[in-house]
This record gives C-alpha cells, structure tokens and sequence, in this order.
C-alpha cells in the first residue's frame, strides 16, 4: 500500500514516522510533483495539482475537522473524504469555550485591569439564568462542548440540521427553529462547518436577535463571520464582546481591527490542535478499515460538505 503526505505548513518527518509504524508494510512518503500514483493520501490544504496528478486514491484522510479547503477543490470522484473525528480535539474546544464563557461571564478582564491599576474592587455579581449560551452545531465538538457547559449549570441551548436528545440541552433544529434559537441565546458559540449553507451566518440580522449585552465565540472558521457588522453591533451596545480564535485571512493582517479592538479577545486559531500521536492512530485505523470495507467514522458527505 502506498501513502502519499501532503499536509502545507507541517513538518513531515513525526508524521511519517509515526504512519510508517502504524502501518508496517506501507510505503509513505511525502508528495511531490509527479510522483508515484499512491492508494491513500494525508492532506492538510493541498493543491489542486496534487489531486489533478494522484487520481487514483481511494482514501483522502484530513489531519484536521474541518474539509472546507477541500470542498473547494476538484477531487477524484471515487475516493472517500476522511476528517478526523475528534482525535483529542473535543477536549481542547470545551476547554476553551468554558474559559471564554466563564471569563465574560465572571467579568475576570475587568478585574486584572482593576488590579493592573492597584484597586481591590467588587462587582455584583451576574445571574447564570441571565446567560443562556446557544451553540451552533451539534456534532463530534459542538456536542462536547454544550455538555461541559452544562456542568456549570448555564443555560444551554444547541442548533444543528437535526435534532438532538442531550441531557440539560435543549435543541433547536434547521432553518425553521434558528430565529427561535437566537433570540433564546446570549452568549454565542459557533462550532458549524464552513459550507456555502454557513457562510456568513454570523451578520448584522441574524446577530441582531441575540439579546441585548450578546457575546460572541467563534472557534470555526473566520468566513462564518461578517467582521464588519460584529464591530457595529458592539459599537452600538447591542453586543458585549467576542472572543475569536478563527478569521477570515490568517495570519490576521496586521492592520485588522481586531487585534486592538476593545472587548474583542483573539487567539491564532489554536482552539483544538492537531494532536500527532493520536491522529496518526485514528488514521491509520480508518485506512485498514476502509481496506476491509469496514465503516469508517469520520466519513465526509460530498452533498452537505462537511
Ligand atoms: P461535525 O461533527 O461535522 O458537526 C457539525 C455540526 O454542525 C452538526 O451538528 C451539524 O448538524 C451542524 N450543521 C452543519 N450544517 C448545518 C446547517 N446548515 N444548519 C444547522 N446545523 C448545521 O463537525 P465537528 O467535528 O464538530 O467540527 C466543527 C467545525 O469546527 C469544523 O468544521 C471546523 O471548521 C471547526 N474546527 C475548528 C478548530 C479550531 O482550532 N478553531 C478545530 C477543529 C475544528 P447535524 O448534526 O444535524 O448533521
Ligand atoms: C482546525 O481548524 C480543524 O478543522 O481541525
């Protein structure tokens, strides 16, 4: 079997080293132009060249979540479309997500800048039933990430196509219920695929129905958000704030508004990393499942793109 790696901006050696143990008899090397046709591929954001040159994969495996790069290229038509299905991520997402939540919602910005400038102060403290977090998508991190939430005992509330039984989180499903999901939420969190149904869902009439004193977590993609109008909703008051880990150009630009906007908290897309060992085990997992005509978890739907 042969294993073609074509992953832009990571460095191959760990990974072809940890594949080549998984796979004992597998032969993985690094693409390059014009090499041999392979059977499966480990992609992260590759060219169109590579997938014009290696029409004969059977297994397209994405070392992260998301396929939204992928889904805009022309791939061959008979291989399969792996992501990876948590793989350590999930853990990561509700780490973070808690962190943003739990920093907005227990004013801990206002409290370091209150002891940067040397005063012992108290706010009133702000009620949880006040701050109902909606989370968008439900799926392998969405899921994980209202269930934490709900540890803290906030009130939370999910959006996904179909709809879902979670203990403690009430569940609003497809286009019909979205207005209803909004309005219920304050805190936002999104955690949908970017796919042509999810582009800008963030924008000024559908943020606008959040309640008053709304904040936002993106910690899908930047193209979900129409930067432009989250600014104007907090500069008008209606929204409190966003912590953002996802943009629509990264790295941000240096001349982006966010990066000194007040109230807008960013991180350079390191929400949930890409975890090597256990990575390269799901995949090479998937790979001799897919051989054996086994399911394979994980697997990507050409229609709904992700
Ligand atoms: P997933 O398991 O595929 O879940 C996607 C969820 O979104 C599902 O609940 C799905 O609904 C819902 N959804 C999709 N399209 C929808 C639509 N049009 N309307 C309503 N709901 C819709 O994906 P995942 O593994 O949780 O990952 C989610 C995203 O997180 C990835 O696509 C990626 O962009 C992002 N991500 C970011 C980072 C980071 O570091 N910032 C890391 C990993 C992933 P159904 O359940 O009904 O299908
Ligand atoms: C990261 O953004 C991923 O999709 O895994």
């Amino acid at each position: 079997m042969r294993i073609t790696f074509c992953c832009i901006g990571t460095k191959p050696e760990p990974w072809l080293a940890g594949l080549r143990t998984a796979l004992p008899g597998a032969e993985v090397e690094v693409w390059q132009a014009g090499a041999a046709a392979a059977d499966h591929a480990v992609v992260w954001t590759p060219p169109q060249q590579f997938f014009d040159e290696q029409t004969g994969l059977r297994g397209i495996f994405n070392i992260g979540a998301g396929v939204d790069a992928l889904m805009k290229l022309k791939l061959p038509s008979q291989a399969m479309v792996v992501r990876l299905d948590d793989a350590g991520m999930s853990v990561q997402m509700a780490e973070y997500v808690c962190h943003a939540v739990i920093r907005h919602f227990r004013e801990l910005d206002a409290y370091e800048a209150d002891v940067r400038a040397g005063r012992w102060s108290y706010r009133k403290p702000s009620e949880r039933a006040e701050f109902p977090v909606g989370v968008m998508g439900l799926g392998v991190l969405g899921a994980r990430v209202a269930q934490t939430l709900t540890q803290f005992e906030f009130p939370v509330m999910g959006w996904s196509r179909s709809l879902k039984v979670m203990d403690g989180v009430r569940s609003f499903a497809g286009d019909a219920q979205f207005r209803d999901f909004l309005q219920a939420s304050r805190v936002l969190v999104n955690l949908l695929p970017l796919t042509p149904q999810t582009e800008n869902i963030m924008r000024l009439e559908t943020l606008s129905l959040l309640q008053r004193g709304g904040y936002i977590i993106n910690v899908a993609r930047g193209a979900h958000l129409v930067d432009a109008d989250l600014v104007a909703l907090i500069d008008s008051g209606h929204l409190a704030g966003a912590m953002l880990d996802v943009f629509r150009s990264e790295p941000l630009p240096v001349e982006h508004p966010f990066w000194q906007y007040p109230n807008i908290t960013i991180t350079p897309h390191t929400s949930a990393r890409t975890m090597r060992d256990l990575s390269i085990a799901q995949i090479a997992q998937k790979i001799r499942s897919l051989d054996a005509g086994k399911p394979v978890a994980g697997m990507v739907d050409m229609q709904r793109a992700y």
